[in-house]
């Protein structure tokens, strides 16, 4: 008995990259061609509008399903000097969608920290992105020098000419990062949450009441770490930031608008 060939229209697959990975199948994929002809299987006779159905409700339930809310969580920040190592919500909490980071050119994934040698996702995202350098840190008092000074300067607001990629392998930490208005926005970042911060957005770094991270370090060739402390708006690579990120979302509420 011969299967139903995988060209099959009505087998239906959806993968997600975005931490885990879902294959939805219909069970005519494991009937033979007689059975399908026959169409004994009820979902092979579902009409075209319930696949449709199928598929938004499959699509309804990987969004559901993001791994990656598990690990990287946004939020508005408020305006307190309390220690920086507080979460910093605003009252009411007023969270920021993975999605609105991605607007903001805030690229992120949830990997699996606990076999990144045999990642083979991590491994397709280095080769994509031609991340070719990789080291990790540790920010603590004990592992790293200099600690008070360093993290002084990664919570001064600054910018890069490269993208900033950091992928957590342990503790915790925020990142905080400008949007359109030039509002804080707090990225926390969890064992697993991978973000790539693009050239030229302003943004600094924390750690929470945790107090320690580990985190893998990725670079596109030798790494430049160089902070440009704000304004730095001269720079070509914040120039393209505005261009490609702020310009652009300014334009698409101006047409809104009319
Ligand atoms: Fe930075």
């Amino acid at each position: 008995m011969d299967p139903v060939p995988p060209t099959d229209p009505e087998v239906v697959v959806v993968r997600y990259t975005g931490g885990r990975e879902v294959v939805f199948f219909s069970s005519s994929v494991f009937l033979p061609a007689s059975d399908y002809k026959d169409s004994l299987n009820p979902i092979l006779v579902a009409s075209k509008e319930k696949i449709s159905i199928i598929i938004i409700i499959i699509i309804i339930i990987i969004i559901i399903m993001d791994g990656r809310k598990d690990v990287i969580e946004a939020w508005y920040m408020d305006d307190s000097d309390e220690d920086q190592r507080l979460p910093h919500h605003r009252e009411p909490k007023e969270f920021v969608s993975l999605d609105q980071l991605a607007e903001l050119g805030v690229l992120s994934w949830r990997l699996e920290a606990d076999d990144v040698d045999n990642d083979k996702e991590l491994k397709k995202i280095r080769k994509d992105r031609g991340y070719s350098y990789m080291d990790l840190i540790e920010v603590c008092p004990e592992k790293l020098p200099n600690y008070e000074d360093k993290i002084k300067s990664f919570f001064e607001e600054h910018l890069h000419t490269d993208e900033e990629i950091r992928y957590c392998l342990g503790g915790s930490g925020y990142f905080d990062v400008r949007d359109h208005s030039d509002r804080w926005i707090r990225v926390a970042v969890k064992k697993g949450g991978m973000i790539v911060l693009p050239a030229g957005i302003y943004h600094r770094f924390t750690l929470d009441t945790n107090n320690y991270i580990k985190a893998m370090r990725l670079f596109v060739g030798e790494p430049v770490w160089t902070p440009y402390n704000r304004p730095h708006d001269h720079l070509p690579a914040r120039k393209e930031y505005v261009e490609a990120f702020v310009n652009k979302e300014a334009g698409c509420h101006a047409v809104e608008a009319r």
